[in-house]
């Protein structure tokens, strides 16, 4: 592999930093706005989507000039951006640790042109995989698939951990209004209370289990997979799990040897990637729950977002621009985390799905050729619906020491604008008064002008406490409504961000050895645990947690 230079070589990055360390923390973003009346139209980008309305991102309030954005724009043409999204949607091999092609966008590939992995043209396994799924989704629908006692079913329950759980249950919860009827149920922990409290609700003769696991070796899944099959067959026959149980894997050995027949296993090609596969037959509980039309519209809004990724020019770019504003911050202002705040109740697990998207992706601190950076990767990425981290955690953002850059997405028209829509246009100002007041704060003069006919002791004491620095950056992005097809293409402009990213800081985004070391040691921990005698075996730390677990049993 060609060895890169070195990120903090580009000549761009340099002339960044200088002038971080020149300007960087005298750069008010309230100021910018009073020098420029067109900000807002020069520092946004409207996406018009072809059946769902705009989509529009405002990135105008965030500490950035002229000067500053066309440098990061040379940073990200100079570090070959497009360059390595044409090498991923080409199916080259860019997961070269795994030896593997990275191909979640052939999976909402709407034309007809072909994708090549190693010599075969994927397209032609993806439609089977698709029709697949929609074939099943019909009959369950129309009630031709029948428990064992004939009777429909009613209940979809998901077993998978990771990304066989997160985009499924994200995605299935954030188009709850488009659902058909059947009850979605997520497990995912291995503790046993998840499974425990998931089976109370079910009777075996309308529940359908999904098991989803892309390797079907994951502990978590394979064990609760297991405890439902011991379940059901309390109630059932061993010829009866092939109405009740499919597998959503790449894995048709161990599939099988689970007792799953092949016809109720949903197949995908190796080249997805766990976080990237709710696209996949790993988005089956999705199209259950919203059915195959639907489902298909998501596939059609994230597709739509593949396109302006790779033709849109890098400074009309979404994901590009998102990426570098995030480079900025975290690479030049040492920003740590980055907020996703959704203004929609329906989009409560869009955070955390991306705290696996981005952190599992760009989590890295070699680069692609094995050299420790010495620059930070991937932010800790976190965030909750609003208005609710408003009366949680948002007082730190605004008045904190640290720098957090934000994203807020709201829908402009609500699904439920119940009173006269009051409720959404309560939440509606909210959202656009944290981002100015994010941005603009409070001043020493504000403050004291609102304190005047209070006693001047106990003003002067108040002052500094009601005081906010302001010049707090954030992103907001408004969709008209929350579709199949927008929430497609918002997950895709975060999907395509965290790759712009992995590639200017020039990490392999697509594994996650990061994972493995715990899974190995809890597999040797997990025969000590079954032992009479004390461990000494580990740290005295590992060894006295263990030890006191254990005496707890007796
Ligand atoms: O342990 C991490 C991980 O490998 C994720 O990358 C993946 O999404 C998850 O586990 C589940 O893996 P699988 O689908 O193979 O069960």
């Amino acid at each position: 592999m060609d060895k890169r230079q070195k990120l903090t070589q580009e000549l761009a990055f340099q002339k960044l930093k200088e002038i971080h360390a020149n300007v960087g923390s005298s750069i008010r973003i309230k100021d910018l706005f009073d020098q420029d009346k067109d900000r807002f139209q020069r520092y946004s980008i409207t996406l018009k989507t072809p059946s769902d309305g705009d989509i529009l991102v405002d990135f105008s309030k965030n500490r950035i000039n002229d000067e500053i954005l066309k440098l990061l724009l040379t940073l990200a043409s100079d570090r070959k951006v497009k360059e390595a999204a044409e090498a991923m949607f080409s199916g080259e091999k860019i997961n070269f640790t795994e030896d593997r092609a990275v191909l979640h966008t052939a999976l909402r590939n709407r034309s007809s042109t072909p994708i090549l992995v190693n010599g075969t043209n994927i397209m032609k396994e993806i439609d089977e995989q698709l029709d697949h799924i929609k074939e099943f989704v019909n009959s369950v629908h129309s009630e031709n698939w029948l428990g064992y006692t004939g009777k429909p079913l009613t209940d979809v329950v998901n077993i998978g951990i990771g990304g066989s759980d997160l985009g499924p249950l994200m995605v299935s919860e954030a188009l709850r209004p488009y659902n058909k009827g059947l009850r979605l149920h997520f497990v995912s922990n291995i503790d046993g209370t998840h499974m425990a409290e998931t089976l109370k609700k079910l009777n075996p003769e309308t529940a359908l289990f999904i098991v989803a696991s892309k390797t079907f070796t994951t502990q978590e899944t394979m064990t609760n997979a297991n405890t439902a099959k011991n379940w059901f067959l309390k109630h059932a026959k061993p010829e009866d799990i092939s109405k009740h149980f499919v597998a959503l894997s790449t894995n048709k050995e161990k599939v099988v040897e689970f007792g799953i027949g092949e016809a109720n296993m949903f197949k995908f090609g190796d080249f997805v990637g766990g976080r990237y596969s709710v696209w996949s037959s790993i988005g089956l509980p999705v199209a259950l729950s919203i059915g195959f039309d639907n489902f298909s519209k998501f596939l059609d809004g994230a597709s739509f977002i593949d396109q302006h990724f790779r033709s849109a020019p890098l400074e009309k770019n979404v994901p590009v621009i998102l990426a570098l504003l995030g480079i900025w911050y975290s690479n030049f202002y040492g920003a740590e985390t980055h907020a996703i705040l959704p203004y929609d109740q329906y989009m409560h697990r869009f955070a955390a799905y991306f705290q696996q998207g981005d952190m599992e992706s760009n989590g890295k601190y070699v680069t692609r050729s094995g050299d420790v950076v010495d620059y930070s990767t991937g932010p800790i990425v976190w965030g909750e619906p609003g208005t609710n981290g408003q009366h949680a955690f948002y007082q730190l953002i605004h008045q904190g020491t640290r720098l957090i850059p934000c994203d807020f997405i709201i829908p402009a028209v609500s699904q439920n604008p119940i009173e006269n829509n009051k409720h959404h246009k309560i939440l509606v100002a909210n959202f656009l008064a944290q981002t100015e007041a994010l941005m603009k704060g409070k001043t020493e003069a504000e403050v004291k002008a609102e304190l005047k006919d209070m006693k001047p002791e106990l003003a002067a004491r108040l002052v500094p406490h009601k005081i906010f620095q302001g010049n707090r950056p954030s992103n907001s992005i408004v969709i008209e409504k929350l579709t199949p097809f927008t929430l497609g293409a918002l997950i895709a402009i975060y999907e395509q961000k965290i790759f712009t990213q992995g590639v200017i800081w020039d990490i392999n985004s697509f594994d996650q050895w990061g994972v493995e070391l715990g899974k190995q040691l809890a597999k040797a921990i997990e025969p000590e645990l079954e032992k009479s005698e004390p461990v000494s075996s580990h740290d005295s730390s590992t060894n006295g947690l263990l030890n006191f677990i254990k005496s707890q049993w007796k």
